[in-house]
């Protein structure tokens, strides 16, 4: 009896495979990190060979290191950036451009145009999102319309569009399955999340009718069989969900009411809602938390473009440290923590500004502004940003009093603590901060029977840490006045 699941987790600086035994629990983990792009201002690019090749490399090697046979896992789950636009030539089976990443945003200007022509309302009504360069659609437009041919052979019918998680699954079953699951498909713009079905009017309306879109299934469904070669067996793909929904599945926020927000690159604050698709009046995004059996729940999210990139940017771009371990007790020796700010608007600001021109900023520098000062700011930007989508989510009704946490930074326990002190609130953080992957891992077991439901789901989840907020009010107000005064001044519209 098989008894692994294989998650695979391709996010935006890295691509990782890591192997669960079915309670849940970590066996093996491989991760490799692939180029980044940058070819013009706010442009973010990936060579999809380097996502398809990273992918297969790491799950290899997971097996290799671990010692378990391809034959003993029952089934693959496939999480991965969300957004990030492949086209490929269905007959070459080559991608015609680089992807275009989430945080791309060429397309700002096109985007613009839109909402001057008053179809945020009707984007709205249909997609939960606003009009914005994020989201696929303006960039699958942006390859038609600036690569040379792929008009032509998209009108031919030989062009295909994928998320991440899509063309690889065309990569892995050689070409036979061209499907991705409707969370994906709710984060293209094209995809109408109350109808669960590609939206024909939009897809005319942004001129990429040509393109053939993927078949959209449940989150937890039969998506094709790998082929033998790439891991040396047939393994079904039984679970696809773009990462952050993943994570809610994988903190087991299945009430609605339930709320968790994730730590990687960006930032993603996602609140169940059921099966109520509730419309935002403050700048959330309506969008499928997951699709089991061919029911929908919903969710409200909130995206923050730069949380983990924040501190990248600090590592790699200044070089103020070597490793992000050592950010935690840099920020402990910061004197002037609390009047220092950065905002790390390098891609435009996300929810709840929805700014695309805005940019960085660092302020309230003075002479002695060290480094400890700087980093502790880069640290608790992502905690202020965490703010602005609590009090957005908070105006448009949501009542929650505890959140939980994942992803590569909560493992820091000052930032944690500084954010439940400045949100009031109690974080908790699980046992399992992967829980990107032993999401779609849950759901990959949950289509080939190793669990029967999502109550027994629930039950794996186990929360490691509790932090409970010690500052005042006053204090908190004052902290946060400064942020919002910090983020005016960055703000372009
Ligand atoms: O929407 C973009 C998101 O899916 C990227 O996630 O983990 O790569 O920051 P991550």
């Amino acid at each position: 009896m098989s008894r692994y699941l294989l998650a695979i987790d391709q996010g935006t600086t890295s691509s990782r495979a890591i192997l669960f035994n079915v309670t849940g629990q970590r066996v093996g983990q491989a991760q490799q990190e692939f180029p980044q792009i940058f070819p013009a201002d706010a442009w973010v690019e990936h060579n999809p060979d380097d996502l398809w090749q990273s992918t297969l490399a790491v799950c290899r090697r997971v097996l290799e290191q671990t010692g378990v046979a391809a034959a003993d896992i029952a089934s693959i789950g496939i999480t991965n950036q969300r957004e990030t636009t492949i086209l490929w030539d269905t007959e070459t089976g080559e991608a015609v451009y680089n992807a275009i990443v989430w945080q791309d945003r060429r397309t700002s200007k096109y985007c613009q145009s839109l909402v001057d022509q008053g179809l945020s309302e009707t984007v709205q009504q249909k997609t939960g999102l606003l009009i914005d360069p994020y989201f696929s659609a303006t960039k699958i437009r942006w390859i038609l319309e600036n690569v040379a041919g792929v008009k032509e052979r998209a009108q031919q019918g030989h062009i295909a569009f994928g998320t991440v998680d899509s063309y690889l699954l065309w990569k892995l079953t050689n070409g036979r399955y061209h499907r991705t699951d409707a969370t994906n498909a709710a984060r293209t713009m094209a995809f109408n999340i109350h109808t669960q079905k590609w939206d024909e009017e939009l897809i005319e309306l942004l001129g990429i009718g040509d393109v053939i879109f993927p078949q959209v299934m449940d989150s937890s469904d039969d998506f094709g069989i790998i082929a033998s070669e790439w891991l040396g067996a047939e393994i079904p793909v039984n679970g696809i969900a773009g990462d952050q929904q993943a994570a809610l599945v994988g903190q087991a926020c299945f009430t609605p009411g339930m709320v968790k927000s994730t730590y990687g690159t960006g930032c993603f604050m996602i609140l169940n809602t059921g099966d109520q698709a509730l419309t935002s009046e403050h700048k959330m995004l309506t969008t499928v938390g997951y699709r089991i059996n061919g029911n929908v729940t919903y969710a409200l999210e909130g995206s923050i473009f730069v949380a983990g990139a924040a501190i990248q940017w600090l590592r790699d771009g200044l070089k103020l440290f070597a490793n992000a371990a050592e950010t935690e007790s840099l920020a402990q020796q910061a004197l002037n923590a609390d009047t220092v700010y950065l905002v790390p608007a390098f891609t435009g600001l996300g929810a709840p500004y929805w700014d695309p021109d805005a940019r960085g900023a660092m302020l309230g520098l003075t002479r002695d502004t060290s480094v400890a000062d700087i980093v502790s700011a880069g640290l608790r930007s992502v905690c202020y940003q965490t703010k602005d989508l609590v009090g957005a989510m908070a105006q448009d009704g949501a009542n929650f009093s505890t959140l939980r946490v994942d992803g590569g930074m909560v493992v820091n326990d000052l930032v944690v603590q500084f954010l439940s002190d400045l949100l009031g609130m109690t974080v908790e953080r699980p046992q399992v901060t992967e829980t990107t992957a032993l999401g779609v891992a849950f759901l990959a077991g949950l289509r080939v029977g190793i669990y029967d439901s999502l109550e027994q789901i629930s039950e794996l989840w186990q929360s490691e840490h509790k932090f409970e907020p010690q500052m005042d009010e006053a204090s908190q107000d004052k902290l946060y006045q400064g942020w919002l005064d910090a983020v005016r001044r960055v703000r372009s519209n």
